[in-house]
C-alpha cells in the first residue's frame, strides 16, 4: 500500500500559509481540515471506496471482535465471508458515505455537530457505548496508517485524531442526555 498516495502532500501549502488556530468547536485548524478532506478524497475514490470501506470493517472486527458481535447480520459470520458479502459492503459503503458527509461539512462545524448528533442518536438507540466509539477511532488511524504506508505522518494521524475525538465526545454527550431522559442504565456507561 502507499503508491497511490506517493503525491499526498504535494497539495499543501507552506504550514504559515495556514490559519492555525483551532476551530473553537472541533479544534481542527485549517490545515488539519485539508489533510483530512485530501486524504479522505484519496481513500474514497470511485474505484477504491468500496473495497476500503470493507477493509476498514475487517479490521475493525479483527481488532475487536465484540463490535462484530453488535451486528446481527455480520456476527459468527467468518471475516473471508464477509469480505466478499453484498450486505457487508452496502453497510461499510454507507458508513463511509457517512464519514464522507462528516468531510464535506469540516468549515461548517455546526452541520458536522449535527450529522454526528443524528448518527449518536440512531447509534444509542441500538445501545452502541461511547466506548465503542472511541474503539472505532483507533482502528480507523491504524487504518489511514494502513493506507498510506511510509506516507503516514504524525500531523496526519493528529488531524484525524482530533476529527474522530470530537465525534466520541459529541457521542457521550448524546448518549447521557438520553440515558439520562430515559432514567435508566441500560446503556454501559464508559470513562472517556
Ligand atoms: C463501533 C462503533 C459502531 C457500531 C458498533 C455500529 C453499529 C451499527 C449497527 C448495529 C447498525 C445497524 C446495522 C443494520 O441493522 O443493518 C449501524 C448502522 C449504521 N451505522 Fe453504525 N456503528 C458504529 C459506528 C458508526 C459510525 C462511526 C458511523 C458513521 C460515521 C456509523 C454509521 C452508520 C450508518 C450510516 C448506519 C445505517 C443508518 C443508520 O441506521 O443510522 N456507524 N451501525
Amino acid at each position: 500500500m502507499g503508491s497511490i498516495f506517493s503525491y499526498v502532500f504535494s497539495f499543501l501549502a507552506p504550514a504559515q500559509q495556514y490559519d492555525p488556530t483551532p476551530d473553537p468547536t472541533t479544534g481542527l485548524t485549517q490545515r488539519d481540515r485539508e489533510i483530512i478532506a485530501h486524504i479522505w478524497g484519496l481513500a474514497t475514490d470511485k474505484k477504491t471506496l468500496k473495497s476500503n470501506a470493507v477493509e476498514f470493517f475487517i479490521q475493525l472486527f479483527e481488532t475487536y471482535p465484540h463490535i462484530q458481535d453488535r451486528f446481527e447480520l455480520f456476527k459468527d459470520k467468518p471475516l473471508d465471508e464477509l469480505r466478499t458479502s453484498p450486505k457487508m459492503k452496502a453497510h461499510a459503503t454507507s458508513v463511509f458515505y457517512a464519514l464522507t458527509s462528516y468531510v464535506e461539512n469540516l468549515d461548517d462545524p455546526e452541520t458536522l455537530v449535527g450529522l454526528v448528533q443524528k448518527i449518536a442518536v440512531s447509534h444509542v438507540g441500538r445501545k452502541i457505548p461511547a466506548d465503542d466509539f472511541d474503539k472505532l477511532r483507533i482502528v480507523f488511524l491504524n487504518f489511514v496508517k494502513y493506507l498510506l504506508g511510509d506516507q503516514y505522518t504524525p500531523e496526519i494521524e493528529q488531524a484525524w485524531d482530533k476529527l474522530l475525538r470530537a465525534q466520541t465526545a459529541i457521542y457521550k454527550q448524546i448518549e447521557e442526555e438520553l440515558l439520562s431522559k430515559k432514567g435508566t442504565q441500560e446503556i454501559p456507561k464508559t470513562d472517556i
